[in-house]
């Protein structure tokens, strides 16, 4: 891939401990820009920094934006893997052109990533279940009022360095259901990463938090009756010795974890039902003992075992608020293979150095 490298002066002090989630940027950033003339082009590594916006540039009012999320990781065997980025290539594909957005080809999407993680290998902590997040971003540019598909887009690449999620061992997460607003409907953008289904889905993380709960789990736009996704996971559920999760049909995001996830159970002979099952059916499952186990799936947490959940006044405790050992046994196999720990059968690892 042809693009300008921009060197930056002065390089900042990288942190040492507490990474957090999204709280460092590294030097640099990738950059390219978009018009129907040109296609893509004006592609740059450059110093990360600010960008100058105009107050009337369409995003800002009309939220044409679309992202994606997923790591680098620094293996065992010395090597930085960067875990499927053509599922995200291809989902970013789908999120675009549902939002009326260009379409970057999937090798450009990779290759860009690449390039950078090449520039800021350094960034890539080293300490265990630490890894370096990647997040690619476009939006419409263009200055003008009135609603319309724009005409030119700016492409982003930024990187942060992220801690371990459960510095203390694998923890259970406490769920409330949301019984008012919905995150999605048939039709809508739930299948897409875009920011305003984040900004709509505020007010229901808002009321979880407020009452002791830790993530949302949201019910479909029409019936608010089956069971969708959590937050920024997809969400599984052991019910005796079968797995169901929401189908991916419209309203919840289509995950790499999720798909990777399902694969493993598959291999490891579970039985599996993508299917809308009702928040009824499911409490009621808790209630007579046939809910095993509860997981959400997601790159930041890769799994996050459930340990209570809150319907209308209804609560239901999970596995004795523990990890399950068929969630503990999936969160080793998939970290396993992220970190080379383990044989990727699967081919997987998409090895950048
Ligand atoms: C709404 C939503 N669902 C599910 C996921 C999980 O997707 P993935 O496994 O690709 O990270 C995410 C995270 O990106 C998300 O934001």
């Amino acid at each position: 891939m042809e693009f300008e490298f921009i060197r930056r002066d002065k390089m900042k002090e990288k942190p040492k401990d507490n990474l957090g989630f999204g709280k460092y940027f590294t030097d640099y950033m990738f950059v390219m820009e978009y018009n129907e003339i040109e296609g893509w082009h004006n592609k740059r590594i450059m110093p990360y920094g600010d960008i100058t916006i105009d107050p009337a540039t369409m995003v800002l009012h009309y939220a044409q934006e679309t992202f994606e999320g997923l790591k680098a990781y620094r293996g065992k065997d010395g090597n930085i893997y960067l875990f499927r980025p053509y599922m995200n290539a291809k989902r970013f594909q789908n999120s675009n052109e549902r939002m009326c957005m260009p379409i970057i080809d999937e090798d450009l999407f990779v290759g860009a990533i690449k390039e950078l993680i090449k520039v800021e290998r350094d960034w890539i902590p080293s300490g265990d279940g630490e890894s370096l997040y990647i997040r690619p971003f476009m939006f419409t540019n263009e200055s003008s009022l009135g609603v319309h598909v724009a005409d030119t887009y700016k492409f982003m690449i930024i990187l942060t360095p992220v801690g371990a999620y459960y510095p203390q061992g694998v923890n259970p997460i406490k769920i409330y259901v949301e019984d008012k607003f919905v995150r999605a409907s048939v039709g809508g953008t739930g299948y897409v990463k875009c920011g305003g289904n984040y900004a709509a889905s505020l007010v229901g993380q808002k009321k979880a938090e407020s009452l002791g709960y830790t993530q949302v789990l949201w019910l479909d736009g029409v019936h608010r009756k089956y069971v969708e996704e959590v937050g920024s996971m997809n969400v599984m559920f052991l019910i005796d010795d079968t797995i169901v999760t929401a189908p991916i049909d419209g309203t919840v995001l289509p995950g790499v974890t999720r798909d990777s996830i399902l694969t493993l159970l598959k291999d490891m002979g579970y039985k599996i039902e993508e299917r809308h099952m009702s928040i009824d059916e499911l409490m009621e499952a808790g209630h007579t003992g046939r809910l095993k186990e509860a997981f959400g799936t997601g790159t930041a947490a890769v799994i996050s075992p459930i340990g209570e959940l809150y319907y209308k006044g209804d609560k239901v405790t999970i596995n004795n608020f523990e990890t399950g050992d068929l969630t503990h046994k999936l969160y080793e196999t998939l970290t396993g293979i992220q970190w080379a720990k383990i044989d990727d059968k699967y081919n997987w690892r998409e090895r950048v150095l």
